[in-house]
């Protein structure tokens, strides 16, 4: 693992060297290890060192938080394509410096001829690989819109200068890194029954090696369209096409029309505070900002920085806020036009936390109580991305495929990779098994619909000013994991890459228990929960958060990057 590093690092030095000699006056720096990466004017923390030092760029020539974020989501499509997409969805939130902030939703919608029992077979048995693996499962994407609309509304540079980066590396290729040839080689068997994904994704059938260069000629044309054509290059036109012809030959429902009439929407943020500090975080359909501002609000009735980091006693407190507002997630949310309902200004009040917390117990854990009741089964690939202009405008960005290269399918002659976020959806009405589904009405397809997600970008600013930009991939763990950066820098007052490093656990309502970071804990703390009656489940790993850290002190910002996965770089200037 720490080889692995090392020679990512050592990578990384090679490019950066080469950038250094292109730039004269401010030149960008690559940081890893204990301490934060440092940056003075602008900063872009992202799981690819190519597309933070691309977003880095831009700010440097001048563009937007929103401008860098544009063009650190394009190169990911190119460099990370297990998460990064084109054909996926996903959340944004911005905050300028002044003004209000805003949420851009550009989760996938469910295609027209969806129906809430579509995953059933024709005896009524529910078919997973349908719902998950299958060209039913892909739903119609929303990220090239979602950028756009960002873009159009908060954006300075041109929009084909934003694109061009992922364009150069997709058509002239760059080499593969050892995780990702790693991952690549790993996933041959789920590649193996498409041609085009084989052909995008290996070296004529065998599995690249590190060092070889990964070029995607299909994807840069596909790429140059939407560079040339806004949206229209991808919603309209020949890339519309060639998903409407993959859909057809295989099975698939997405139509023309689904595609024409897709549009990422602008929303308002949740918005919730914490000992002072300002969270603004992504509404519905996502369920992360409802359900981060419930377990805030919970555990600003304690004083956890007396009780410190990776006590039991913390540890039970915030094991205990999760499972509480994780059933809220199951019982109540879903797609915000479908469910126009939804309680949220009661779940997220103060008054209703303090009920939440008078039902916790002090060293006993809460049993949770719906018998047999489980969650089904959550993919956890997805990527996040962070960053910070010199003028301290933010943007929090997550956006998935849903599983790890998503459904699998690359569109014949378009060389993208395309989501199989439909899975998201629950699985029939009714349907709440003790094998781990969930039946409820509000996340049931439906034509048109957002599927409900856990993505939760997030901003954090205290007293008009910007605090931290903070967000990970992770599936359902993805909300507890970005509390948990929150709780390490305001109440453990660590530095985004202490944050970020920190250990990290998990507990959803279903099924009850603990699951945690092994090594990360001490055996004393972990012994003393199961005293309390926690049921533990050591993992190695959870999530992979990119965050960045104002210290307001000296003005100075800091990125934390996650080492728990490969290639990640934090890039400032
Ligand atoms: O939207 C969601 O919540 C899931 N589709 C996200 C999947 C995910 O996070 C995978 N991440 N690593």
């Amino acid at each position: 693992m720490s080889e692995r590093i090392s020679t990512i690092r050592v990578q990384w030095i090679h490019t950066l060297q080469a950038f250094l000699i292109t730039l004269s006056a401010l030149a960008p720096q690559t940081y890893a290890g204990t301490t934060p990466a440092y940056a003075t004017h602008g900063m872009v923390v992202s799981q690819s060192g190519y597309a933070s030092q691309a977003g880095v760029k831009i700010l440097q020539e001048g563009g937007t938080a929103v401008d860098a974020a544009v063009t650190t989501a394009f190169v990911l499509a190119v460099t990370h394509p297990s998460a990064g997409n084109i054909g996926g969805g996903g959340f944004l939130i911005y905050r300028p410096s002044t003004g209000s902030p805003v949420a851009y939703d550009f989760r996938e919608k469910a295609p027209a001829a969806a129906h809430e029992k579509m995953w059933l077979d024709k005896n009524g048995k529910y078919d997973k690989q349908k719902h998950h693996y299958s060209h039913l499962a892909v739903g119609v994407p929303g990220t090239v819109a979602g950028l756009h609309l960002a873009w159009k509304q908060n954006g300075k540079l041109p929009w084909a200068r934003l694109v061009q980066p992922a364009i150069d590396l997709a058509r002239d290729g760059f080499p593969v890194s050892h995780g990702l040839a790693r991952d690549l080689q790993s996933r041959l068997k789920r590649f193996q029954p498409y041609a085009a994904t084989m052909a995008q994704f290996t070296n004529a059938g065998k599995p690249y090696q590190p060092g070889e260069s990964l070029k995607q000629t299909d994807l840069a044309a596909t790429l140059t369209r939407i560079a040339e054509s806004g949206p229209a290059g991808f919603y309209q036109g020949k890339t519309a096409e060639l998903i409407v012809a993959e859909m057809a030959a295989n099975g698939g429902i997405i139509t023309r029309d689904d595609l024409a009439n897709y549009s990422a929407v602008q929303r308002k943020p949740i918005i919730g505070s914490y000992r002072g500090y300002d969270i603004i975080s992504m509404p519905p359909p996502s369920s992360g900002g409802v359900t981060l501002v419930q377990m805030l609000n919970i555990l600003e009735g304690y004083d956890l920085r007396q009780s410190q980091f990776g006590s039991a006693e913390t540890m039970h407190l915030m094991a205990e806020s999760m499972r509480r507002a994780y059933r809220n997630r199951a019982l109540h949310l879903g797609d915000p036009e479908a469910n126009p309902e939804m309680p949220i200004a009661r779940l997220t009040s103060q008054g209703y936390a303090l009920e939440l917390r008078e039902s916790i117990v002090s060293e006993k854990a809460t049993p949770s109580s719906l018998k047999g009741f489980e969650w089904p089964h959550e993919s956890d690939e997805t990527t996040h991305l962070s960053v910070v202009d010199a003028e301290r405008n933010a943007v929090s960005l997550t956006y998935t495929l849903e599983n790890s290269y998503g459904s699998g399918i690359v569109v014949t002659g378009a060389g993208f990779l395309l989501n199989n976020e439909m899975g998201d959806f629950n699985p029939a009405p009714g349907l709440t098994t003790e094998a781990g589904l969930i039946g409820t009405h509000p996340n049931l397809t439906q034509p048109g619909k957002r599927m409900l997600s856990s993505m939760t970008p997030t901003i954090v600013a205290k007293d008009g000013k910007l605090v931290m930009a903070t967000g990970s991939p992770g599936g359902r763990t993805i909300i507890n994991t970005v509390l948990q950066t929150i709780v390490n820098v305001v109440d453990h007052r660590m530095n985004a890459q202490e944050a970020v490093d920190a250990g990290r656990f998990h507990h959803q309502w279903f099924p009850d228990r603990i699951q945690y970071e092994g090594q990360r804990f001490s055996p004393d703390t972990l012994q003393l929960l199961k005293g309390y009656k926690h049921t533990l489940r050591e993992i190695d790993r959870q999530g992979s958060a990119h965050i960045i850290v104002v210290d307001r002190e000296r003005n100075v910002l800091e990125g934390g990057v996650d080492h728990r996965r490969p290639d990640t770089a934090a890039v400032g200037y």
